[in-house]
Parts: structure tokens; sequence; C-alpha cells
């Protein structure tokens, strides 16, 4: 492939020649490299490498504009030179790369850059010789937090979309070769549980020999939640109870564990069907930590009292709201286990780079939080790196908060069954139950069902609301998982319908057919292939996972102008197949593959037959 002119590049950003590059970063490595040669005096000036925009080809497909910025600088130190003269200074001093055909000087300064045939032509048949090799990172371990709903109530859509968008997010960092931890907080700790566990001795007083009946866990939780506000013999049992749960009583910890089942069981039904996996770690592992927290926070001196509660401030004394480390009645707080959590993963985890993903709502909380840890010196922002993940609130087709005609929560159970049968009216308005065996269908209904629901979540800007909506998230046009999953199974169906080598052994295929990209639709299909690279490592950066799904959308719109006016496969009028261009073929075959990766790291399931 390109070995052969790498040494000339000695880019850090080709450092695997079979991994994929990503042009913007080694574009800005080249560039910066030209600019401090032309101008070895001036240091700090910003390399500005952008993808071209303008449809116009005549543009480039990438653009340096550093050229204007440079020209303001030496202008300040009483040099004047012109924005055109420092591009042309600039390209004048590029080292040759394999990844450039050339650099035009255009307009006020800006250089346009085009990109090389042969590599595109090298890239994309890496592909199809090695796979979608990602671009290679330093290994780190990375802990997300996601979903963690809470014990005896219900899951809920802002759980669904954490859950959605924290797997999105997993799925890209292993797949970049991260060692991840996904870990569920699920809230199954706290006062509560006392009030649960005295009102289940009252109605099942053999619970600890007989499995009590209590499926409906709301229900439960509602008429113990009504005692206590009202009975104050009770109120005063439950709170005994929390003391007997904490201090580790063997009947209260079997009781509060059968409550626990009846949740953890609803949640993971939720997770098999939408292909989840998550490692339960609730905030009772944290207890004994948040212990010790406490007495080393006491003994550092970072505890206030206020009202007999123990607050925490975080680098700045006074700014933002502090931290409720204890309450007045000795309990941990929400407060106190997110401290636990981020000593526990970084100090016994080991990780890098932490992770939470809930609803923005949070984001005080995790302001807090984090600049508290960064006080007790627990995180290093040289060492370490946190995201709180937060996300705008779900809404109905009303624009009013997410509910059910009768105003109650909507059960996930039911969504995800409506979904279901929405999905499967949807294939048999398309007939596709003529052509599908039952068991094609069925994988076909799941697939677009739970496609529709994540793909119209992560598709969105995680950072607004989101309107919840069958009809749109169905439609078969549009940036849609119903539409790409049709799409990515044509395109896959290329390939195989050519037979032979095409179908069973592409590699050999290699041997013999250059991938084609001399048509101008070709081209573009292959330059916008080519940008997958630097799409995943503008969401490593951001987290917005909608990126991804609008590259997606871009790369089954540009197959779509290609196949239009590239013919891949010639038949005659008995429907035999006549001629096949092999290079497109190929073109096809690589931008399946490119499909396929975005849909795992989407966790969208894609169909060989729909
Ligand atoms: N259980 C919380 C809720 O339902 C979310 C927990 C998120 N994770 C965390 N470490 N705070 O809102």
């Amino acid at each position: 492939a390109i070995s052969a002119e790498r040494s000339s590049v000695s880019s850090t950003c080709i450092s695997n020649v079979d991994d994929m590059i990503s042009i913007i970063d080694h574009l800005t490595e080249i560039f910066g490299a030209a600019i401090a040669a032309s101008f070895p005096t001036l240091n700090d000036v910003p390399t500005i490498i952008s993808a071209g925009t303008s449809p116009n080809p005549k543009f480039g497909d990438y653009q340096c504009n550093s050229a204007m910025n440079i020209s303001k600088v030496l202008s300040a130190q009483g040099n004047k030179m012109s924005p055109r003269d420092i591009a042309a200074k600039i390209t004048q001093n590029l080292l040759p790369s394999p990844l450039i055909e050339r650099c035009e000087v255009a307009g006020a300064g800006f250089i346009n850059v085009f990109l090389d045939k042969n590599y595109g032509i090298n890239a994309i048949t890496s592909i199809l010789r090695n796979g979608v090799r990602p671009v290679s990172v330093q290994k780190q371990r990375i802990v997300v937090d996601f979903s963690s709903p809470n014990i005896a109530k219900e899951m809920h859509v802002g759980h669904l979309r954490s859950t959605i968008i924290g797997d999105s997010i997993a799925r890209l960092l292993e797949y970049l070769g991260h060692d991840v931890l996904r870990i569920n907080h699920i809230g199954d700790w706290g006062t509560q549980f006392g009030m649960l566990i005295a009102h289940l001795e009252d109605r099942f007083p053999d619970y600890a020999t007989v499995s009590p009946p209590i499926s409906d866990l709301q229900t439960f939780y509602k008429e113990s939640k009504t005692r206590f506000d009202s009975d104050e013999d009770f109120k005063k049992r439950a709170y005994a109870k929390v003391v007997l749960l904490q201090g580790g009583d063997k009947d209260s910890v079997k009781g509060w564990q059968l409550i626990c089942d009846v949740s953890r069981n609803e949640f993971q039904k939720i997770y098999d069907r939408l292909g989840v996996e998550i490692v339960e770690r609730g905030e009772s592992f944290y207890q004994s930590r948040m212990e010790a927290l406490v007495s080393e926070f006491e003994k550092k001196g970072y505890l206030e009292d206020d009202n007999g509660r123990k607050i925490m401030w975080g680098v700045v004394p006074g700014e933002g709201i502090p931290l409720t480390i204890v309450k007045s009645d000795g309990g941990f707080t929400y407060d106190s286990s997110d401290m636990a959590t981020i000593k526990q993963r970084l100090e016994e985890e080991k990780a890098d780079w932490l992770i939470y993903v809930t609803d923005s709502g949070q984001a005080t909380h995790f302001k807090s939080i984090f600049s508290c840890a960064e006080r007790a010196k627990i995180i290093d922002y040289s060492r370490h790196r946190i995201d709180h993940v937060g996300f705008g609130v779900v809404l109905g087709e009303d624009g009013k908060k997410f509910k059910t005609r009768s105003g109650d929560t909507v059960k996930l159970i039911e969504l995800l069954d409506e979904g279901l049968s929405r999905s499967m009216a949807k294939l048999k308005e398309k007939k596709r139950d003529d052509v599908l065996l039952p068991a094609e269908l069925k994988t076909a209904q799941e697939s677009v069902a739970y496609g529709c629901i994540k793909y119209a979540d992560l598709s969105h800007n995680r950072q607004n609301e989101y309107v919840f909506s069958f009809d749109r998230m169905l439609e078969d046009k549009g940036n849609t998982a119903i539409y790409l999953l049709y799409a990515y199974t044509r395109i896959k169906s290329i390939a195989r319908n050519c037979g032979g080598d095409f179908a069973n052994n592409i590699k050999k295929v290699l041997e013999t057919t250059t991938v084609s990209v001399t048509h101008e639709k070709e081209w573009k299909l292959t330059k916008v292939l080519l940008k997958f690279p630097d799409v995943i490592t503008k969401i490593t950066k951001d987290l917005c996972l909608h990126h991804l799904c609008e590259f997606v959308y871009e790369v089954s719109t540009t197959f779509t102008e290609f196949y239009d006016v590239c013919y891949c496969i010639v038949k005659n009028r008995q429907g035999e197949i006549t001629s096949i261009n092999g290079g497109r073929v190929l073109l096809a075959e690589a931008t399946a593959q490119i499909l396929g990766v975005c849909f795992h790291i989407l966790g969208l399931n894609p169909l060989d037959k729909i």
C-alpha cells in the first residue's frame, strides 16, 4: 500500500499502513510542519484544516485556512505579507504526502487540497483486504456509567436514552481497542429500602423461605410509601430497618436482595431485547467506601458543618453548589455515592477516563462532584479525562413530557412492544411477509423496531430535547434506521449477486481487479468513505453520536448517486448477468463494510435479507 511513500512523510498519523488514516489529522500535521518551516519565528499559530464543503470540486477536498491568521500576526509585528503570498510559501514548504495530489492557492489565501486518487484506491483496497481497521490509538482503561435505573421504581425513557447513548459510546471505544468497563450504577441503596423491607415483613412474613409474589414492585413501593407517610410507628420501624440493613443484618439483607431481584429481572429484559451488555454495580457497592471516604475527608478538613449536615465545597470555596456528603441523620446521599464512584474508578479500577451518561438535569451535580474530586486530588487532569455526557428530555409528539394518554410514565417494555408491532405493520405494508421466511421476518421485525428506536435517539444532537415519534422513526425516506437498513442490504447484495469470487473471496478479486475511481461519482463516493476516521476522531472528542448518523446518511445518499449512473452489473432481458464492472463492485462492497461497522457502533443489527 502506501508504505513506500511513508518514510518521506514520517507522519505519526500513518503509523500502521493497514489502519485507516485520519485525513484531517494528517493534513494538520504536515501543514503545521510547513507553517513552522515557512515562519520559524512564529509560534502558536493554529493550523486550520477543514473538509471542503463546496459541492464544486474545483475548491478541493480539504482546505488549509491558516494564511489569513498568519498575515494578521505578522502585520502586528510590523511585517507586511499578503495571505496569498503566505499561502504560496506554505505550499512550497509542504513535504510530499501520498494523500495529496496537488494544492492550489485560491481567493483571499486559501489553500485548496486535492486528494490523490491512488491513495484512494489503496485505502479502499486496504479496507477490503484487512477490514475497516480503526485509526490506531493509545489504549486506555475507560469506565462508562450508563443506564443506571433505580430499584423498585419504573425504568423510564430517560434511562432508555442513557442506555442507548451509553451503549453506543462504549461500542465506539471498544471498536477503537480501548479497555472498556460498562457499569450500571443502579439506585439500590438508601432510606427507601427501610420502608420496603418493613412492608415486606408485614405482607409476606415468611419471605425468607417463600419467594414473595411481588411482580408489581411499583405498587408495592407506593403502598409502603403511603404507610411511611401516614403511620408514625411504621416510619420508626422503617428507619430502624435501614440501620439494620446497612449494618449487614441477615434478614434485612435477604429482603433487600429479594426486592432488588424483582427489578433486576425487569431491567434485564430490556437489555436483552436491545442487545446491551452491562455490569451491575449499584450504589450499595460503595457503602464501605463511603464510610472510608468520609473519615478521610474529615481528617483532611474538606467537610464543613451546615445545620448538622456535612457539606463540601469544590476547588473554589463558595462557588457553585456544595455537595452533601453526610445528611444530618448520618446517612449518605447521591453525592456521597458519586464521590465514591470517582475514587473507586480512578484508584481501584485504574481508569484513565470516566464517562457518566445521564440527563442534562444532573449537570450541576456532576460539576460539583468533579470539582470536589479535583480539590481532594482524586482527579488529576494531566492524567485523567472525565466527562458528564448529558442529554435532553424526551418529549411526546404533543411537545410535552413523554407520558401515556392517562398521564402515567410509559413502561419501557410496552414501548418496545409497540415498536415491534409498528415495525411488523411497516414490513407487511412493504409486502415483506411475501418474500421472507417466518424466522427472517421476525429478525427483520426486531432489527427494524429496536434499530429505529436507537437510531432516532442517536441521530439527534444529544444535548437537545427529543420528540419520540414512531411515525417519524419508521419513515422510509430520510435519515432513519429503516431507510439505512434497506440501503445496506441492497449494497451488501451487489457483490453476492455477482457470484464467484465476488461473493466468496473478495481478496482474490483484488489480485486482478482495481477499485474504480475514475468516474466523478466513484471518486466522490470514495472520498466520503475516507472521511470515516475523521468522523470517529471527532466523536471521541465531543461524544456526540449524531456525527456518525450524519456520516452514515451521507454515505448512503452518495452511494445512491453513484449507483444511479454507474452500472455495477449489467443483465440481459432474461435477467442473466452479461457483464460485471469489478472495480465498481469492489467500491460497493467497501461501502457495505464501512456501513456495517457504523451500524455496529450504533447498535443496529443489519440484515442480509429484508
Ligand atoms: N440512578 C440515577 C438516576 O436514575 C442515575 C445514576 C447515574 N450514575 C451515577 N453515577 N450518578 O437518575
